[in-house]
């Protein structure tokens, strides 16, 4: 039996102290205007989630990430903020923010909001400063305005497509053109204008003076753009090093000079404020530089997100992960759902991709998700294993509202009711668009929208939602909400040292590990049965008999 050995320097002092309280914490995000709808208007808000707070804190997660709550005109949903310090009068105010941060800390769970600094949306008063003030003025510095090409500056400044589709620029009144990474609402920031780094570290500071214990940082490597020179072309764009920092457009070596200023801000606070990273960059070590301490101090990972349900391809990323945290000082993260992807329960309901290009899910949601291509209880129970192995690494594992209920995406929403850019826009982002990750939630078997609210979601809930409901799920001890439950209670008890031992048992289909304190993991890739190892079964995703792990399975237990 070969034993490998991932080893963080220190890791009982770090994860002792409680300004490390997010090394190997359980993020759940929260998608706002899905989560619960305390109002009746069909969109889910602040006060409801405060409702759920005993939710939350019986599901046993230390922290909650909010995707964005800001006003905003959802061009894409809430990540075109119109102002970066107040709340969408539709989800709430700044009061019932205060109220909903008292209660989730009252039931210890630390609070992360969503920080969008790439761009604003075209109704911040500082784009709507900039479309009115002339040409070159200061007001237009804070953007990035460019003259057109062509006899007449009639053509866009580059041949550049926005994230979702079409153009990269859009041109206003008098001639000019903006950029946007995104959609023409949301115009990019210009990080070389001081005011634009000012006004960020006011925001920083708003938040953590209201008692927020954290940001998720969207798209953290594209803030910085060269402009300066000639603008290359999409082809010539597509063909540049991307791993170099030296990109005209993406992951420049330059943003963590934003971050380190940004971290001085952190450590103002006592704790100081914890930051985590979304940053697609090409390497895991370009990745590292945004999990520096004296950056934001941990990214994304989101190599086991676009992983098939596969015990080489998850050996080789957690070895990989668990190396690069070593080099950087910070914890891995795992990831298996977001707002942004399809959903895992359905990802591994699917053929694999093993190893064709392309994003796990998209495929079958573009084909208008056919059920009949879709195993729904194979997926589930697959998610439950890759599940119950994430929650046994070290480091930070982040959960998406409704996995704990093993939801599946939603994928047939008619197009009159879609709201994601992705799919308006015409862009392969991710098949037919995001929204079908972010129906609202089932909360009871039954009424007007599953409990979500007192009348209709803002996003068509299909039938089978009355299978999952949370309600239902609760009095089911065999549910998979109660799995994620016992999991997360189990996970604070065992948790110590953030070190793991690889135990190979010579079966490729299976992973075995040991974390300190005799914490013994086996998860079962193949679908034939496995003898379990001696020891007390403290946990498993599927039912153990006469000592046999079955196919697709996990199991915790005690030597
Ligand atoms: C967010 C997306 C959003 C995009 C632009 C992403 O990475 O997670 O939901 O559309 O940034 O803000």
């Amino acid at each position: 039996m070969s034993i490998i050995s991932s080893q963080t320097p220190d890791a009982d002092t770090w994860s002792t102290s409680a300004s490390n309280w997010w090394r190997q914490a359980a993020v759940y995000q929260i998608y706002p205007r899905s989560f619960a709808d305390s109002n009746g208007d069909g969109i889910g808000d602040l006060n409801g989630i405060t409702g759920k707070v005993p939710y939350l804190k019986s599901l046993g997660i230390d922290a909650v990430w909010l995707s964005p709550f800001y006003p905003s005109a959802l061009a894409d949903g809430g990540y075109d903020v119109d102002d970066y310090r107040d709340v969408d009068p539709r989800i709430g105010s700044l009061a019932d923010f205060d109220k909903m941060t008292a209660a989730l800390h009252a039931g210890g769970i630390k609070v992360i909001v969503d920080i969008v600094p790439n761009h604003s949306s075209n109704r911040h008063v500082w784009f709507q400063e900039a479309l009115a003030a002339p040409k070159g003025s200061p007001a237009r510095q804070r953007y990035h305005f460019r003259d057109g090409k062509g006899g007449k500056g009639e053509l866009p400044p580059s041949d550049w497509t926005a994230a979702f589709g079409g153009p990269a620029w859009t041109q206003v009144d008098d001639g000019q053109w903006y950029l946007h990474t995104f959609t023409p609402e949301q115009p990019d920031w210009n990080w070389d204008n001081p005011e634009v780094r000012e006004d960020f570290l006011k925001t920083l500071r708003f938040w953590a003076d209201r008692g927020v214990d954290g940001f998720r940082v969207d798209v953290a490597n594209l803030l910085v753009k060269d402009l300066r020179s000639e603008l290359p072309s999409r082809q010539e764009l597509d063909a540049m090093d991307r791993s170099s920092g030296t990109h005209p457009l993406m992951d420049r070596d330059e943003v963590h000079e934003i971050y380190a200023e940004w971290r001085k801000v952190f450590n103002e606070y006592d704790p100081p404020r914890f930051a985590v990273a979304e940053a697609w960059v090409e390497t895991a070590s370009r990745r590292a530089k945004y999990a520096s301490p004296e950056g934001l101090g941990q990214a994304f990972s989101f190599d086991l997100l676009m992983a098939d349900f596969n015990a080489s391809q998850f050996r080789a990323i957690i070895t990989d992960n668990l190396e690069q945290a070593r080099l950087t000082g910070s914890t891995t993260t795992w990831v298996f759902s977001n707002h942004d992807v399809t959903r895992h329960a359905t990802r591994y309901g699917l053929e694999p991709l093993n190893g064709r290009p392309g994003k796990p899910g998209v495929d079958w949601v573009k084909a208008g998700g056919p059920r009949q291509a879709l195993d729904v209880e194979g997926g589930i129970r697959r998610a439950k294993a890759a599940t119950l192995l994430m929650l046994a690494l070290p480091g930070s594992a982040y959960l998406y509202q409704g996995e704990e209920l093993g939801l599946h995406e939603v994928a047939d929403i008619p197009a009159d009711r879609r709201q994601d850019p992705s799919f308006f826009r015409g862009a392969e982002y991710d098949g037919l668009g995001r929204d079908g990750c972010r129906v609202p939630l089932p909360w009871e078997p039954s009424g007007p929208s599953f409990g979500f609210g007192a009348n209709g979601a803002h996003l068509p809930q299909p039938d089978w939602f009355a299978g999952y409901a949370a309600s239902t799920q609760e009095a089911d001890n065999a549910s998979t909400l109660n799995l994620y439950r016992k999991a997360l209670a189990l996970r604070h008890e065992l948790q110590g040292a953030e070190t793991l031992e690889w135990k190979d048992d010579g079966n490729e289909q299976v992973l075995e590990f040991v974390r300190p304190g005799g914490w013994h993991v086996v998860a079962n890739f193949g679908t034939a049965a496995i003898e379990l190892p001696e020891g007390k079964v403290l946990i498993s995703s599927a039912g153990i008999e006469s000592g046999k792990l079955p196919g697709e399975a996990t199991a915790w237990f005690r030597a």
